[in-house]
């Protein structure tokens, strides 16, 4: 298979454990397992000392794929199969997917929602946003007049990595109403559902609106559990599911055992790790809200209406590769560059999730005033 580097995991690959501050991170802060036992009943303490560290079902635990399907209105323990976010991706577009398809799919966007699409021989078509001022819009007209006789996919991320931007109600409606009268899937990378600080941008799942949406989540960003590497597709298409859970036998085959169960825990005690993480993120908007105003010829900002990040312009007159370069070596600074998402020179993305945000903030600023840069 011939496939590009996946550009966002090569530059984090980089740095992530190396540079002393961390700007563009997608996710929250990790809890700790002992942080998550506090929060499980006797039962679940139970079931997590006598779990048995042999091979598990391949479609997810029973008892993991109830306490997903708690947490839609449609979705029972049949519509569902685990697997880590990113085999998710790979293994629906390798099922859906021939060469000479057609996939209309975002951009900017995590790189892997489409290149492996590219990989398998299709045609992408790129649904760019119109942009004023940090004001970023996808408009369903612009995806209606993209779609042709040979689309077969349109991929969609809301809350969206890296601009944050959600749809409103009206317009993701159109969107599912696109993909049902040309009869196209629609894959829905749903990782950042619940996160945001907007109470009027929440989306229902694609997956409970629409037979032939395919939803992936998981417990990377919603619930600062990236570690665990559980993530999982939901859909009323149960042939598709069955034929991705073939495709899984060539990769993982099933999911770690003690994942399952902390991430069962999890998804019963929610709030305990959603709450905090919007709490985190909240208050990491207004400190940089403030960094804007105190520094307004730098960047244009607004307000992301959901998820954990934003994808802010940054008014230099180098590029944002070249800057974060610099800007890494001389304050320890890691900031995520346009290029990695192959959308231009200009934008850096800022993870609102990590909660030394405002430390960063100081650090940078300092450097601004130095006159180094
Ligand atoms: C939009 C999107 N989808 C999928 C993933 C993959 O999640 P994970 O890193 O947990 O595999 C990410 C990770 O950053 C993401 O941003």
């Amino acid at each position: 298979m011939n496939i590009d580097d996946f550009k966002i995991e090569r530059y984090f690959s980089q740095y992530e454990f190396t540079a002393k501050y961390l700007l563009s991170s997608s996710d929250c802060d990790g809890y700790s397992v002992k942080y998550l036992l506090d929060h499980a009943s006797s039962e679940e303490l139970s079931a997590w000392e006598n779990q048995k560290l042999g091979y598990t079902e391949t479609k997810g635990s029973p008892e993991l794929r109830r306490a997903i399907s708690g947490h839609y209105q449609t979705m029972g323990t049949d519509n569902l199969l685990v697997l880590t976010p990113g085999e998710g991706n790979f293994c629906l577009m390798n099922v859906l997917l021939e060469r000479g398809d057609e996939v209309i799919c975002m951009s900017p966007m995590y790189q892997s929602l489409y290149q492996v699409a590219e990989s398998i021989g299709c045609k992408l078509n790129f649904w760019k946003p119109e942009y004023q001022h940090n004001d970023w819009y996808y408009n369903p007209e612009q995806l209606k007049a993209m779609v042709n006789k040979k689309t077969k996919l349109i991929i969609v991320n809301f809350p969206h990595n890296p601009t944050g931007y959600m749809p409103s109600s009206t317009d993701w409606d159109q969107i599912i109403a696109i993909a049902r009268v040309n009869n196209l899937y629609l894959f829905s990378d749903e990782m950042y559902r619940y996160l945001g600080t907007n109470p009027n941008y929440k989306l229902t799942p694609a997956c409970e609106l629409y037979e032939n949406a395919i939803s992936l989540w998981g417990m990377s960003k919603t619930f600062g559990l990236a570690g665990l590497r559980i993530g999982w597709l939901a859909s009323k298409n149960k042939a598709v599911l069955a034929k991705v859970e073939a495709f899984k036998d060539y990769l993982s085959i099933c999911n770690s055992g003690p994942s399952e169960i902390l991430s069962t825990i999890a998804l019963n005690h929610s709030d305990k790790f959603i709450t905090p993480n919007n709490e985190k993120i909240a208050g990491n908007i207004k400190h940089f809200q403030d960094f804007h105003q105190r520094n307004p010829d730098l960047i244009e900002f607004s307000v992301p209406r959901g998820g954990s990040t934003a994808f802010v312009r940054l008014n230099i007159p180098k590029s944002t590769m070249e800057y974060a370069e610099i800007l890494v070596k001389n304050t320890g600074i890691m900031l995520l560059p346009a290029e990695t998402f192959d959308y231009g020179t200009d934008f850096v993305r800022i993870g609102f999730g990590r909660s030394n945000l405002a430390e960063i903030l100081k650090v940078w600023e300092k450097y601004l005033h130095s006159g180094s840069n």
